[in-house]
């Protein structure tokens, strides 16, 4: 596999450490630094910015050309010709689904849509207020307590049911914890409705009266959720396949990754995004919060802008924005938030801080607009994101247990205390 090699000298060392460098299918060329530890040393990479932590077969990033594949394929076709459940099918197997693959995995999903009854007794310890990205982090974690027909993390279709259960219930989830914080009762989910069609109907359905949902804004959903289900190894999934590097339960390693994504450099920055907006309340009031943005001593950042790997437009913010102008139009609605949205990218595209460091808007940017403009709360932006990411998640536990793997453990660059003896 390594047909080059990288060779490394250290000052005080007398020979020449030749390390293996490996070529994947596209990106950058990666250097086998294990053999360092059999000669004393580490490498030390912070944040993992030069580290790839795996190798693995199912989503590309090219950062610089603002290039997603998920198996290949392309996340803008996929987002106009494909559906959430088939990108499921696509991300955990590999390859596309036929007519007979797709029927019989909706049909499957469809069929775990539910969850344990004695689940609803979770809820009811949380506080009507307590962030529903808390709940969830308690409710999916509780899953390990249900389950146990399915949990050799060895046997290959133990770890397919779980995959089903989860991308099945986290909707089902999701909802409830929307209906607690409002003290409506639980929606039941309806296995003859869609994926996204289901979910919505679970939001804003009560017992007294049907929900009628929109085919745009099904569509959008659907569309919301093809845009979040896998993004290679970011914080949340690497939290995920360094939860489950230790054997552990598969539902406490989403409830990991679903704690990891909380973040508002992560996942929470969909949140974030709509709390700046309106905080900066009136276009005139870009300039000061770009000015912010800019300024080292101040914490604040531009909340929806910037990325690790993408120094070009994230391909997945096209296609909100996109997605994003169609639900304002169905709905009708003039939102002045889009419009400072829209504005403020336009003010820091030219900026030429953001110009030099290569910072463009990302997934999260225009996000949150369209959920507002459905009526989703912006509390639960960052659940909607762990639902989608789920698939993601599971995947790469699966990649990671599929094949030859070791527990994670990174080493450290000690500066601490020198060895001392215990006063006397
Ligand atoms: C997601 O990794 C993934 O794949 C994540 C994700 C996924 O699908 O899983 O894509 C989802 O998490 C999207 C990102 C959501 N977060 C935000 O929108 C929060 C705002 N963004 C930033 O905090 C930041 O850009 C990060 C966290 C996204 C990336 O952080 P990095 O890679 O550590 O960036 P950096 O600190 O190296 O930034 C380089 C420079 C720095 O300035 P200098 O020290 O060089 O002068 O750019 C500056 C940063 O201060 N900078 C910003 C900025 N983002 C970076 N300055 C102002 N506003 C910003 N948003």
């Amino acid at each position: 596999m390594a047909d080059k090699k990288a060779r490394l000298t250290v000052d005080g060392l007398d020979e020449v450490i030749e390390l293996p460098v490996y070529s994947g299918t596209e990106g950058p060329d990666v250097i086998d630094v294990r053999p360092l530890t059999g000669k004393g040393l580490f490498t030390y990479d912070p944040g993992f910015v030069s580290t790839a932590a795996c190798e693995s077969q199912i989503t590309y990033i090219d950062g610089d050309k603002g290039i997603l594949l998920h198996r290949g394929y392309p996340i803008d076709q996929l987002a106009e010709q494909s559906d959430y459940l088939e990108v499921c099918y696509l991300l955990l197997n590999g390859e596309l689904p036929n007519a007979e693959e797709k029927k019989r995995f909706v049909n499957t999903i469809s069929n775990h849509t539910m969850v344990h009854e004695q689940l609803i007794s979770f809820y009811k310890g949380f506080r009507r207020d307590a962030h529903p990205m808390a709940i969830m982090c308690g409710v999916v974690g509780a899953l390990s307590a249900f389950y146990h027909d399915s949990l050799d993390i060895n046997n290959a279709n133990h770890r397919e049911v779980c995959a089903y259960r989860l991308i099945a219930k986290m909707p089902t989830l999701a909802a409830m914890c929307y209906k607690y914080s409002i003290g409506q009762p639980f929606m039941f989910p309806r296995n003859d409705k869609g994926y996204a069609e289901n979910f919505l109907r679970m939001m804003f359905s009560t017992p007294c009266a049907e929900y009628e949902v929109s085919p745009v804004l099904v569509r959008a959903m659907d569309r919301i959720f093809t845009l979040h289900a896998d993004h290679e190894q970011n914080a949340s999934t690497s939290t995920v396949r360094l939860a489950g590097s230790s054997g552990a339960n598969p539902f406490a390693c989403i409830a990991a990754g679903i704690a990891a994504l909380w973040g508002p450099a992560h996942g929470g920055a969909n949140e974030a995004v709509l709390t700046m907006l309106n905080e900066i309340g009136d276009e005139a009031n870009i300039p000061e919060f770009i000015k912010r943005a800019k300024d080292p001593e101040d914490p604040f950042r531009l909340m929806g802008f910037g990325h690790r790997v993408y120094r070009n437009f994230d391909p997945r913010s096209r296609v909100m924005k996109k997605t994003c102008d169609e639900v304002l139009a169905e709905l009708n609605i003039d939102d002045p938030l889009l419009r400072i949205a829209t504005r403020l990218e336009e003010i820091a595209l030219e900026d030429p801080y953001f110009v030099e460091r290569k910072l463009y808007p990302n997934v999260d940017f225009y996000s949150g607009i369209i959920l507002k403009a459905m009526g989703i709360p912006t509390s639960m932006f960052t659940v909607i994101f762990a639902m989608s990411r789920t698939i993601g998640w599971i995947s790469h536990w699966n990649e990671f247990h599929s094949s030859p793997n070791r527990i994670g453990r990174p080493r450290q660059l000690y500066t601490g205390a020198k060895k001392r003896d215990y006063p006397g």
